[in-house]
């Protein structure tokens, strides 16, 4: 793996996931990252990602350095040729050249601005560091696409499925503000390249990327959709097609026991932070089938397996 900026990086998945699940078992990677130093810069706020990164590192044996490059940071210009006479005081080209020299992966959240579709999909600030840097770039969730997350995902399914082939559904809830598309799109990519029977359930005009969800049915039912669902994975999305628009006010899509009740005895998934009594109901959070702290843990080990190999290569 040279870099980790979207699930084509990722060689092997099936071997990745379970790379991940032996390191849940048994962590004994200190040496492999000694000397070594993990840069992350977030734009964006965070929890998980932040914490659990930082966690795998050290597990790892890594140093790690960690700037809030979005208010502690010199604004960066990312346009090549840029006349810099406004806000913007530093260039990509020398900031990725330098953080270069001071780490050995450096690891990256940048959102969206959800308002240029074409701006946001052309991913300019995680693939400028790319670009620019001399060492491996991870993504910690950029305009499209949150593959660490995606990789949890797929790991938390595999580790929890009870059947073959479950039954995996990705649904769409309400939201008071307007959320980028990354988690779903990554969850769509990944659960695609797994052997699951994917299936997507969003209102009319939140249907995602069809490059992203390809042949994966979606549902505008949600309880048809949820109808002896093994894992649900709950999430909100603003509209794709109006770009980063909020369309409607339905709280009918809010996830809750009467839902649960028409699954098959569902694993609730969640990529966190989950806004109780809007997205997910106390009740189902609070019940048995709620995995949301669990998936949170893998966290850790997917972010570890992805450094892991990073380093080794
Ligand atoms: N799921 C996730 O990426 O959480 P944070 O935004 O807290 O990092």
């Amino acid at each position: 793996m040279k870099n980790y900026i979207d699930l084509n990086d990722i060689e092997d998945l099936p071997a990745l996931i379970a790379e991940a699940i032996q390191l849940k078992k048994n962590n004994d990677q200190a040496q492999l990252g000694k000397g070594k130093t993990l840069g992350m810069l977030f734009f964006n706020a965070s929890l998980r990602t932040r914490l659990s990164t930082e966690k795998a590192a050290k597990l790892l044996g890594m140093e790690v350095m960690v700037m809030n490059a979005g208010t502690d940071g010199w604004a960066l210009e990312f346009e090549d040729g840029a006349v810099m006479n406004s806000d913007k005081a530093e260039h990509i080209k020398e900031a990725a050249a330098v953080l270069s020299q001071y780490c050995d992966i450096i690891a990256v959240r940048a959102f969206p601005g959800l308002k240029d579709k074409n701006k946001d999909e052309a991913e300019q600030v995680i693939n400028s560091f790319k670009k620019y840097a001399s060492v491996p770039v991870v993504n910690l969730e950029s305009a499209t696409g949150h593959p660490l997350q995606a990789l949890t995902d797929a790991i938390t399914v595999m580790e929890l499925k009870k059947t073959e082939k479950p039954k995996v559904v990705l649904t769409w809830a309400l939201h008071p503000r307007a959320l980028p598309q990354s988690v779903p799109n990554s969850f769509a990519d990944v659960m695609k390249r797994l052997d699951v029977d994917f299936v997507i359930t969003n209102p009319e005009g939140y249907d995602l990327d069809k490059r992203i969800t390809g042949d994966t049915p979606v549902v505008h039912d949600q309880k048809e959709a949820l109808k002896d669902a093994d894992f649900v994975y709950v999430k909100n999305w603003s509209s794709y097609d109006n770009y980063g628009q909020i369309l409607n006010s339905d709280e009918t899509w809010m996830f809750d026991l009467e839902k649960l009740k028409v699954t098959n005895n569902a694993s609730v998934m969640h990529c966190l932070p989950v806004r109780r009594n809007v997205v997910i109901a106390d009740e189902v959070l609070d019940s048995e089938n709620s995995k949301v702290i669990h998936q949170a843990n893998n966290r850790t080990f997917a972010a570890q397996a992805v450094l892991k190999n990073l380093l080794k290569s």
